[in-house]
């Protein structure tokens, strides 16, 4: 029997998930719920999404749906964090030690390791999704891969019905 990795299982139970979803907000909810129960060492995943700039406010990474405890970084600068730095280079940011990366704003003193991938809709950065994991190194090529499959997901279904 062929073997096939975690992370393509989850890609195709993701495949099967968007069939059902009707809006984006609840892709999100799914995304989050799904990474977060089948990939042991994700252990906390959210969605911040960009709030352009309105009223003379800079824009801002608002959290929306996440797994995982409660973040005291509810709302992200474009120049602060590894959160700020993938919405504002428009790059997957990889962090194999946080504790070694000046940029990072700490949410829990367990947390080891991180990604962060944005989300376009027509090339714009909308948004992001943000993985912690109290595992040094938990993100590797797959998990990369895995993470940034998600984000595209969310970027095509905004693309095709927004909000
Ligand atoms: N660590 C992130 C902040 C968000 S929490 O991880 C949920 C950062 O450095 O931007």
């Amino acid at each position: 029997m062929p073997t096939v990795s975690k992370t393509e299982d989850v890609k195709k139970e993701l495949d099967q998930l968007i069939q059902g979803v009707t809006s984006a907000r609840q892709l999100m909810s799914e995304i989050v719920e799904l990474l977060h129960e089948r990939m042991l060492r994700y252990n906390w995943v959210g969605f911040y999404m960009l709030e352009p700039e309105s009223g003379g406010q800079p824009p801002v990474l608002v959290l929306g749906a996440f797994q995982g405890a409660m973040t005291p970084h509810t709302r992200i600068p474009l120049n602060q964090g590894i959160c700020g730095a993938a919405a504002s280079s428009g790059k997957t940011v990889v962090v194999d030690d946080v504790g070694k990366d000046s940029r990072y704003l700490a949410c829990s003193l367990e947390t080891k390791s991180e990604i962060v991938v944005p989300v376009f809709v027509r090339g714009e950065v909308v948004g992001e999704l943000d993985i912690d994991s109290h595992f040094p190194a938990a993100f590797k090529a797959e998990d990369r891969e895995l993470v940034e499959y998600c984000a595209a997901l969310l970027g095509r279904h905004l693309e095709k019905s927004p909000a």
